[in-house]
């Protein structure tokens, strides 16, 4: 079986569907999940699908990828914007990173529009809602088929 690819979401991201819908939806996060694993098989990967409020446990998962995932999908919410331990887990999992955002964090406040999840990432998808994992699941199952290749 080959290893699945690490969808990960940082704090508040439970709280989808309930929390500020003109900004981030009616779709709970179960949907977004629910959605994902369909687009997933429909491109050939299988995905480990997970949420923490916690910092330090979303390094750990990173941590874990290394050894047990192809890639990594991470939409880290607010600790996207001041997390060094994250970018520093992203930089020695030594996979391909795509960073996912529901809003658009461009045409929001200044303190939004750093990432540094996007120093590690591949590339970043954002203001497209839930559409947004499903279309990183696609340039995922590209990359991979191109890593593949060689
Ligand atoms: C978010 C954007 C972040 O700025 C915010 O803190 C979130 C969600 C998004 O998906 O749009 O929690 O990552």
């Amino acid at each position: 079986m080959a290893k699945p690819v690490y969808v990960l979401n940082g704090p508040n991201l439970n709280m989808l569907g309930l929390r500020e819908p003109a900004v981030y939806g009616r779709e709970s996060l179960a949907d977004v999940e629910k959605r994902a694993q369909v687009r997933a098989q429909a491109v050939g990967l299988s995905i480990e699908f997970r949420q923490s409020n916690d910092e330090g446990e979303l390094v750990t998962w990173i941590q874990e990828a290394r050894g047990k995932a192809r890639g990594i999908i991470l939409n880290a919410g607010a600790y996207s914007h001041t997390s060094v331990a994250i970018l520093d887990a992203l930089q020695a999992a030594e996979l391909p990173v795509i960073e996912v955002h529901l809003s658009n964090i461009f045409r929001r406040e200044d303190y939004r529009q750093h990432s540094f999840v996007s120093l590690a990432a591949k590339g970043v998808i954002c203001g497209l809602g839930a559409k947004g994992y499903e279309l990183a699941l696609e340039a995922m199952a590209e990359l991979l088929a191109d890593k593949g290749r060689g």
